[in-house]
């Protein structure tokens, strides 16, 4: 057995033997080299080929981890063939507030905390664009947006084979407006939209908002979206759009393939159906190979494509936009009559932005913390909350999809969670009928600190405690 095997066994059976438990700390590169009586070189590889067999994890600047491995996938669920019909769940319908709450753990939100926002930067290019060009700044923006921004735009989804033109693409208030806007432009009251289920409550709050119906198309983990059982769903009902995250959707994670893609875009097209795609966690892959948007394949031209800036920079700023090329004028004009337009100094400053600064170094630093925190989380889950906690193990974006021990409600412990200080999100936000009354959605966007670990270890006792199963050890 070569050296580095050596080693490797030794603490693969460690981990086996749980004398080395899901999240704890691995001795030092050092230390190892000097315990086992082989060289750094050896001990290095023996922690790469145990990262390999993803039994181990390295974090920048803090060594290797024992990973998470002992959590288990969320429990299949049989599709429901439910019939299209309108958003009846008032958990959904009654929510008003995102972003963080004063002195409560925002574990609830997929938003990137504060502090890991390019605040220097960002704050540069606005005080920038107040010296420079304040005329513009305090002027209307275009309808459309400033050309400016939507050039830059544009060369981002040339980067990553998805053509678009700056002179279809339209500036807007986040991607929620986004796909407003799309939806107003491209259906009727009473039409039918796909959605995936559990899906991002907000989609589901403008199809409300605009008097559709939705039917749900199952979001699998670690797959993404059920293209499988499309051609039955576009078969059995009148579709008119879909609105679809196929890149790492909230709250899952989960990555659709290029393949799955491919029929996605195809199979709509043949039956007729408009895609909103919204893309806002495209760049957050973890392992930081961004996946290409759904308009690489759309060779009929029915995909209207949503973006955003709120997950990669700032939620603040109300930066989003769409491009789809048929609608272009009907979506300016639809723009227009409700806002005449976006705001000027932000348009400016992400201009600014994008080009003084460095947004690729910034998003390689966030895709790191979002996947260690990722990866926090689960060992947190796997040592402090019930054994038959399921946990979705997600690809990319903000969050992690947790199912709790069986007959357990979020709601509950969204209630409990509260009254100890920390905010999670309850599953029943996540689908237009109120399922998943046994998940919740925690967020990756958090700096971890002590706080969090010991919200982690709160949570943990309160899952036990209301679900009635034990809590493990500390
Ligand atoms: C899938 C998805 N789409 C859209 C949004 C909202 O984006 P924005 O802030 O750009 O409007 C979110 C926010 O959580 C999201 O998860």
């Amino acid at each position: 057995m070569l050296l580095y095997e050596r080693v490797a066994t030794a603490l693969r059976t460690q981990i086996a033997h749980g004398t080395l438990r899901a999240g704890e700390r691995l001795p030092s590169i050092r230390h190892l080299a000097q315990g086992h009586g082989v060289g750094v070189a050896t001990a290095v590889q023996a922690y790469l080929q145990l990262e390999r067999e993803g039994l181990v994890v390295a974090r920048p600047r803090s060594g290797y981890f024992v990973r998470a491995s002992t959590t288990l996938p969320p429990a299949p669920r049989p599709a429901r063939n439910r019939a299209p019909g309108e958003i009846k769940n008032p958990a959904l319908l009654d929510a008003t507030e995102a972003g963080a709450h004063g002195a409560l753990l925002p574990l609830h939100s997929a938003t990137p905390a504060f502090d890991l926002l390019p605040q220097a930067a960002l704050k540069a290019s606005v005080s920038r664009c107040l010296r420079r060009a304040p005329a513009a700044v305090f002027d209307y923006a275009p309808a459309q947006g400033h050309l400016a921004l939507r050039r830059l735009i544009a060369q981002r989804y040339a980067q990553v084979g998805a053509p678009v033109s700056p002179e279809e693409i339209v500036i807007t208030a986040g991607a929620m407006e986004a796909i407003n806007l799309a939806l107003r432009v491209t259906t009727s009251p009473g039409d039918v939209v796909l959605v995936e289920t559990p899906t991002y409550h907000g989609i589901l709050q403008t199809v409300a908002a605009l008097h559709l119906k939705v039917l749900e198309i199952p979001n699998l983990p670690g797959r993404g979206i059920d293209v499988a059982r499309l051609d039955h769903l576009l078969q059995q009902n009148a579709v008119r759009a879909a609105v679809l995250v196929p890149n790492f959707n909230n709250p899952l994670g989960s990555l659709t393939s290029d393949a799955d893609k491919q029929a996605l875009v195809s199979r709509c097209a043949r039956h007729g159906v408009i895609i909103i795609e919204d893309d806002i966690y495209g760049e957050l892959a973890w392992s930081g190979q961004r996946p290409s948007p759904l308009r690489r394949w759309d060779t009929h031209g029915i995909v209207i494509s949503c973006g955003s800036f709120s997950k990669m920079l700032a939620p603040g700023l109300r930066l989003g936009w769409l491009a789809g090329n048929p609608w272009t004028d009907a979506l300016v004009r639809a723009k227009f009559f409700s806002t005449m337009g976006g705001t000027s100094l932000t348009q400016l400053a992400m201009s600014d932005y994008l080009q003084r600064h460095d947004l690729e170094r910034h998003l390689r630093r966030l895709r790191r913390t979002l996947a260690d925190n990722g990866q926090r989380l689960l060992e947190a889950i796997a040592r402090f909350w019930p054994a038959d906690t399921r946990v979705c193990e997600p690809q990319g974006g903000m969050s992690l999809w947790v199912q709790l021990p069986e007959r357990s409600d979020s709601r509950a412990l969204f209630e409990a969670a509260l009254s100890k200080g920390i905010r999670i999100s309850p599953g029943v936000l996540f689908s237009s009928r109120g399922d998943y009354v046994d998940y919740v959605r925690l967020s990756c966007g958090l700096v971890w600190d002590q706080r969090l670990d010991r919200a982690m270890k709160e949570l943990g006792m309160l899952v036990a405690r209301l679900g009635g199963s034990k809590v493990k050890a500390p």
